[in-house]
């Protein structure tokens, strides 16, 4: 497998981390949205959603029979695979590629899982450095709050029902998230990860964001942007 850690590629990958409810879907959507608008070639991939292995995971999480290191290699192979096929063929071409979680949380949420912490980072020494890997910071009642009203249920193991730490699912719900922003902490410094405050309002956190974009991708290329034909005849209110 090669290391691509330091090596340097003409696109830019720009990352976002947090625990559940911290809203990094929420601004990633609004970053892909703008920089499309803007003419720029973006590529997105998101955490476990390659097909390769989402039958074995599937399976695993219906049968609970995953352990953490089962369903760290899982994931491992699942970012094998999109890396090869969605980050990096985009970072070649000089796109700009989007990632809604990338290797940080396999290292906050497997390590709370009790994996070792060495062990999973030297698994994803194959991974690209992003260009700027967002962390959005909040606190966990915030998060919580914002799931438990948005959200019906809380899966098995996203609760970290696996663990046995409490057998009422939002209670271990709660404490695993707990684990986990306790890890993505120690990762701010060990990785450099750029801080956003994830408590303000939505537009003044995407307006922080592309900020710190747009002073990366000052040399990539935009795009003309589609004639449309049809605009032109689409009724004026
Ligand atoms: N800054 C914010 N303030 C209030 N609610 C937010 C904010 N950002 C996101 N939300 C809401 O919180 C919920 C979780 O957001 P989401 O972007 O899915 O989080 P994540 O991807 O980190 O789990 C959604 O209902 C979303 O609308
Ligand atoms: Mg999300």
């Amino acid at each position: 497998m090669n290391k691509y850690f330091n090596q340097e590629f003409p696109g830019k990958l720009f990352t976002v981390e947090g625990i559940d409810g911290s809203g990094k879907s929420t601004q990633l959507k609004l970053l892909h949205q703008w920089l499309q608008n803007e003419g720029y070639g973006v590529f997105f991939s998101e955490w476990n959603s390659s097909p390769l292995v989402k039958t074995t995971t599937r399976r695993g999480k219906t049968k609970q029979i995953l352990t953490p290191t089962t369903f760290s290699l899982i994931h491992a192979t699942d970012f094998a695979d999109r890396i090869e096929r969605e980050i990096i063929p985009p970072l070649k071409a000089s796109a700009i590629v989007l990632a809604d979680r990338y290797i940080y949380t396999a290292f906050a949420r497997d390590v709370a899982r009790g994996v070792d912490p060495s062990w999973v980072r030297k698994l994803y020494e194959f991974a690209v450095r992003p260009t700027i890997a967002f962390y959005f910071k909040v606190p966990l009642n915030v998060a919580l709050d914002r799931i438990l009203s948005s959200r019906a249920q809380i899966k098995y193991y996203e609760a970290g029902m696996d663990l046995g730490l409490s057998s009422d699912i939002k209670e271990s719900f709660k404490l695993f998230q707990e684990k986990i922003l306790i890890e993505y902490e120690k990762m701010i410094d060990e990785y450099g990860l750029t801080v956003v405050d994830a408590t303000l309002p939505i537009n003044d956190q995407q307006k922080k964001v592309r900020e710190i974009v747009v002073k990366k991708i000052k040399e990539l290329k935009k795009f003309p942007k589609p004639f449309n034909y049809f605009s032109q005849f689409a009724a004026k209110k």
